[in-house]
């Protein structure tokens, strides 16, 4: 079978790890990626449901599709994700020009699925939580991303339940990958090219394997040779525990960036999220890191407009996005989601979330400036990652996750080379290669 297949993907680094999963698996049938949805056999669509009306969202997506294909052949087309977790058989119900839908934990049984309704035309929806299954086989068929900076899903699922949030829904239970698995799937990420890793999991830091924690598996990865770069997404405060702050002290390979995610300034609405930490709890985190090494940032998530937050508990989100002068985050409102404890409480009026939300990002984006202002005119260490689309220069990205643009050659691709940032904006520093400057990386 020679056909092609087309992923769109939504949500977070863990579903673009699982669509260049998808790919990896679909290649044993015959199936070849292609970036162009107007001439593929098969349309996959990996959904998020994390915030708005993501249900909606794809049907609407598929209506689009319908429209497109309507005077030609029909796509194969497949839900994947977590919003076919959540809605499974729903979906076939609702939406005939659906064939397929495979949720997160078991999309390693797609050629089985495929094969099987090219032959019988039998609609099934594939939504177990197995991910010691998926793990196995997916070890199997290795990961074929060659990429500079390719994600490395090592844990999935989460068991915290905090009352806004679908992830332990959608994703099922706390699963840890075997600790040699992950370092062999390192390992061949590395010799197809790999220079950063980035450790992905919906509760990354809560990664247990027997007796290894996710410490003990960044320094195994540090002692691959060609790696240069090891990063970790996305953690819960309570599980920052000492032996993960300690690798700060000894790595010479984890980023100084550290997104650890607070969600809100305000003890009073921790507690009714069912967050389980406090504002002291996390700035003690802060103070400890900040002990180790002062260059270290926090970048974090914050959920605007909670149910009962009023302008006190706003105002204490503000001004410690202030103190703690967080870089690289991200604001949302809160969206109910379907079967959380919080999807019946009552909405804070849309107007005054919008307003709490521009104030929010006004002060993200100020940091953010300040940061990227503080580094004109020195020196910084860059990952090469790939030529601009004009391909006159080259991008990469700094320790910090920041855009960079620089005068440079294709040969420094996959380099941690020195540049020299002349100006920036809100989002991304420009500079020139600082190979011959002779000046000091800041
Ligand atoms: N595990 C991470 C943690 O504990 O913070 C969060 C992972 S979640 C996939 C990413 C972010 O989405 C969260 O940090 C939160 O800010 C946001 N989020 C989750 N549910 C939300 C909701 N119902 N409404 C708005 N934002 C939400
Ligand atoms: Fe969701 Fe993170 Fe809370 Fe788990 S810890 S329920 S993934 S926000
Ligand atoms: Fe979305 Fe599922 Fe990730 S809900 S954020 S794709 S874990």
């Amino acid at each position: 079978m020679n056909q092609k297949i087309f992923i769109k993907t939504f949500g977070c680094q863990m579903n673009e790890y699982d669509s260049n999963r998808i790919y990896d698996t679909v290649k044993k049938i015959g199936y070849q990626k292609t970036e162009n949805y107007e001439d593929t056999d098969c349309y996959v669509l990996n959904t998020c449901h994390i915030r708005d009306k993501a249900k909606e969202k794809v049907y609407h997506e598929i209506g689009r599709v319908k429209k497109f294909f309507r005077s030609k052949q029909k796509p194969l087309v497949i839900i994947a994700g977590c919003v076919a977790q959540a809605e499974n058989q729903e979906m076939l119900k609702r939406e005939p020009y659906i064939d397929l839908v495979v949720g997160p934990q078991s999309y390693h049984k797609i050629n089985e699925m495929i094969l099987n309704y090219l032959k019988k035309k039998k609609k099934i929806d594939e939504t177990e939580f197995d991910p010691i299954s998926k793990f196995k086989y997916l070890s199997k068929i290795k990961n074929q991303t060659k990429k500079i900076s390719s994600f490395l899903t090592i844990q999935e699922g989460c068991d915290k339940f905090c009352h806004f949030c679908v992830v332990p829904y959608t994703r099922g239970p706390e699963y840890s990958r075997p600790f040699n698995q992950i370092i062999d799937e390192a390992k061949f990420l590395s010799d197809n090219g790999t220079k950063e890793i980035i450790l992905l999991g919906q509760n990354v830091n809560a990664y247990e394997y027997e007796d290894k924690k996710l410490s003990n598996l960044i320094f195994e990865i540090e002692k691959i040779p060609e790696i240069k770069r090891i990063r970790y997404t996305t953690s819960h405060p309570k599980d920052m525990t000492d032996d993960l702050i300690e690798v700060y002290k000894g790595s010479e390979k984890l980023m100084p960036l550290v997104h650890l995610p607070l969600q809100s300034g305000s003890n009073k609405i921790l507690h009714l999220m069912n967050r389980k930490h406090t504002i002291d709890y996390y700035l003690r985190i802060f103070d400890k890191l900040k002990k180790i090494n002062t260059n270290i940032e926090f970048s974090s998530d914050f959920i605007i407009g909670y149910p009962g937050e009023n302008n006190i508990d706003f105002d204490k989100t503000y001004e410690i996005i202030k103190k703690v002068k967080f870089i690289n985050s991200f604001s949302f409102i809160f969206s109910p989601r379907p079967g959380t404890v919080a999807s019946n409480l009552n909405l804070i009026e849309k107007k005054i979330c919008m307003e709490r939300l521009e104030k929010i990002q006004n002060q993200l984006y100020e940091n953010q400036i300040n940061m990227n202002k503080s580094l004109e005119d020195k020196v910084i260490n860059v990952l090469a990652e790939n030529p601009t689309e004009d391909g006159k220069k080259i991008f990469g990205k700094s320790e910090y996750m920041t855009s960079v643009i620089f005068s440079g050659k294709d040969k420094d691709i996959g380099k941690i080379v020195p540049v020299k940032i002349i100006k920036s904006n809100r989002s991304t520093l420009f500079g020139e290669l600082a190979v011959n400057l002779n000046q000091k990386v800041a």
